[in-house]
């Protein structure tokens, strides 16, 4: 099952309309993707599901949507300009970010298209700073697109050159980051669990001194048994005060936190939880990926966490041109939407083949109205993964749901 699993992956992604190449009909563009009405869905319940992990259910996590273009300077003070580079063959260091121009003429300067959300974060750290006068520890969060100019995009979204990112900056006292770091080594953990993946798939590397990127002092990345091998997912790093203190320096503005009650100034420190969420999506669709046998007939579903699943209930007629039945089931889907908003109507082609076409998107569960819906107001759910169907009263439906 699990050979060429990435292949089949692909195909239904583009067959069910998940996702597709970036700008297909032109031949493609290299390290894009467009996420279609189904993959749109996935990855918007991801977003939420995130959110409301790590920023409506913290007190002390600050929301952000910073700008994708950004004084050069940010990249300078970063150490993006002289150090976000892979070596070409020929052995020389290309630097992947992305350059723009911005303005027109005599005015137009040079920049970058970010290559992280993180930036946007420590730039605005005086803003939250005199805004909200948060006590350490607090952190602030973002979900945005990055663009990166892969010298090899490849395996679908895994290198892709345009991706997004949820990231956290969380700022510590220096003498408790080993403690936040295992804080939030934990709840990336309980993160990945949370979205289906397993446990098993999941491995923390330590990683090496020689490759960690400039600004860590201590990465752990949290990899994940793709089908073309262990990579990385996520990353979990000890930026130090490496970026305020830089930007401090470049900028001449003070980027100290004062301590009311020690009546201490200093810079803080920063872990860094950060989420690469296209990568988040082909993992999820790489597990949940799987082929099985339901009455006597090979079938293929999505074993998709209920809440991410983009449809989450479909409602169908037995037959489609019993209009009695027909009329019953729509009125079975308006009433669950009102609950339940992605329901979808269906009654093309027969009742085995709606229930394959949902299984192969993620529904968990199907409803079907039959001749006996029409005595006695009960419907058949099935459930996605057993293929168990049982009988249940339409006013029972949502709250079983
Ligand atoms: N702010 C820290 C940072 O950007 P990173 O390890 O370079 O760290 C963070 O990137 C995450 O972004 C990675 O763990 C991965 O999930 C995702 N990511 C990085 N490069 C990517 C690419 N080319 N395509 C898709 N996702 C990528």
């Amino acid at each position: 099952m699990k050979e060429n699993l990435l292949e089949k992956v692909v195909s239904l992604c583009k067959r069910r309309g998940f996702i597709f190449q970036g700008s297909e009909i032109y031949g493609g563009l290299a390290g894009t993707w467009d996420y279609g009405p189904l993959g749109a869905l996935l990855k918007r319940n991801v977003v939420d599901a995130w959110w409301k992990k790590f920023v409506s259910a913290r007190e002390e996590i600050y929301a952000l949507d910073s700008a994708i273009i950004m004084n050069p300077k940010v990249w300078e003070a970063s150490g993006h300009v002289s150090s976000f580079s892979d070596p070409l063959e020929s052995g020389e260091r290309f630097n992947v970010m992305f350059k723009t121009s911005v303005g027109a003429g005599e005015e137009a300067t040079d920049s970058y298209l970010r290559p992280e959300t993180a930036q946007g974060m420590f730039v605005n750290f005086k803003n939250i700073i005199d805004s909200f006068h948060p006590s350490l520890p607090f952190g602030t969060a973002q979900i945005g697109k990055v663009f990166r100019n892969e010298i090899a995009p490849r395996e679908f979204l895994f290198r892709a050159r345009e991706f997004e990112q949820m990231e956290i900056e969380y700022f510590v006292r220096e003498n408790e980051w080993e403690k936040h770091f295992e804080e939030w080594r934990k709840e990336m953990l309980d993160w990945t669990l949370s979205i289906g993946l397993s446990k098993d798939k999941i491995n923390e590397l330590e990683v090496p001194e020689e490759d960690r990127a400039h600004y860590s002092r201590r990465t752990i990345d949290f990899e994940y048994d793709f089908p073309f091998g262990r990579k990385e997912l996520y990353g979990l790093a000890y930026r130090t005060d490496f970026d305020l203190r830089s930007h401090q320096n470049k900028s001449g503005v003070s980027l100290e936190y004062f301590d009311e009650s020690s009546k201490e100034r200093f810079i803080p420190h920063v872990i860094e939880p950060t989420f690469g969420l296209d990568r988040t999506i082909l993992a999820i669709l790489c597990e949940s990926y799987t082929e099985d046998e339901l009455g006597g007939e090979k079938r293929t579903f999505l074993k998709l966490v209920d809440d991410l699943a983009p449809v989450k209930v479909a409602v169908f007629p037995l037959l489609k041109n019993k209009l009695e039945l027909v009329n019953k089931a729509l009125e079975v889907h308006a009433f669950i939407k009102k609950s339940i908003p992605n329901t979808e109507f269906d009654d093309n082609g027969n009742i085995g083949k709606r229930y394959r076409r949902q299984d192969e998107i993620g529904t968990p569960y199907c409803i079907t109205v039959d001749f006996e819906t029409l005595e006695n107001d009960t419907v058949t759910l099935r459930d996605r993964d057993t293929g168990k169907q049982e009988r249940l009263k339409i006013n029972e439906l949502v709250s079983t749901l």
